[in-house]
């Protein structure tokens, strides 16, 4: 099946002020990534859907939203109009409550993620991953933007990557957290599909020159075909 890099641009990095003038600096975004933080799940809050619904008022790009929240199965299908929704699961009770919340949120029309904090181990999605979209890996602990890529995370991505390709899975592998053009590199060579980057693109110069670094870097260093 044929891969490419995806970049995905996180608005958490964006000027909140302007964001559709922020969402228009990145037209060669594949996706845009929004942070949604309650302050429970994890030590920050960012905003809800209101603000994500403005954002989708604005683009044609694929979304991603990223729920940072507790008790995702009430709140997760309010976000079935965007293109992608994952949550945590660190926030739900098990796989298997995992597995039945994807379930709902493809049944609402949006394709469904899971998401696993550094310290979480992957093996028990590792049967399940038909029923996910995506599988999002954090490489930093989640809450807040700029912090540093956690390399160990890539033997999860790895174990991912060979669990899907040996069962042809379509399961997206993301990564999120510290990817700049040099962390791209070695998450490529693991296998990640997707590659969520804040403080990287936004904040800077040319955040539209920024993606196609971390693309580049990507594709130079993963096996896409
Ligand atoms: C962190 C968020 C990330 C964040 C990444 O909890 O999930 O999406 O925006 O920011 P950077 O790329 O700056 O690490
Ligand atoms: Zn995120």
């Amino acid at each position: 099946m044929s891969r490419q890099p995806l970049i995905a641009p996180s608005i958490l990095s964006a000027d909140f002020a302007h964001l559709a003038d922020e969402i228009a600096r990145v037209p060669r975004a594949d996706w845009l990534h929004i942070d949604v933080m309650d302050a429970h799940f994890v030590p920050n809050l960012s905003f809800g859907l209101p603000v994500a619904e403005a954002v989708r008022s604005v683009t044609d790009t694929f979304l991603d939203v990223h729920l940072m929240i507790e008790d995702p199965a009430r709140w997760a299908p309010d976000y079935a109009a965007f293109g992608n929704v994952t949550f945590h699961l660190e926030a739900v009770a098990d796989v298997d409550a995992a597995v039945a919340l994807a379930a709902t949120l493809r049944a609402a029309g949006t394709r469904a993620g899971v998401s696993v904090k550094p310290g979480t181990p992957v093996e028990p999605l590792l049967d399940e991953l038909a029923a996910f979209d995506t599988v999002l890996v954090m490489s930093v602990e989640p809450g807040f933007g700029g912090q540093s890529f956690m390399p160990e995370v890539l033997d999860k991505v790895r174990a991912l990557r060979a669990r899907i390709d040996e069962e042809g899975l379509t399961t997206v592998v993301e990564i999120d957290g510290g990817i700049t053009p040099e962390t791209a590199a070695p998450a490529a060579a693991a296998g990640v599909d997707v590659f969520v980057a804040g403080s990287a693109v936004f904040g800077k110069e040319d955040p539209a020159g920024r993606i196609e670094e971390i693309r580049t870097a990507a594709a130079a260093a993963g096996d896409y075909r």
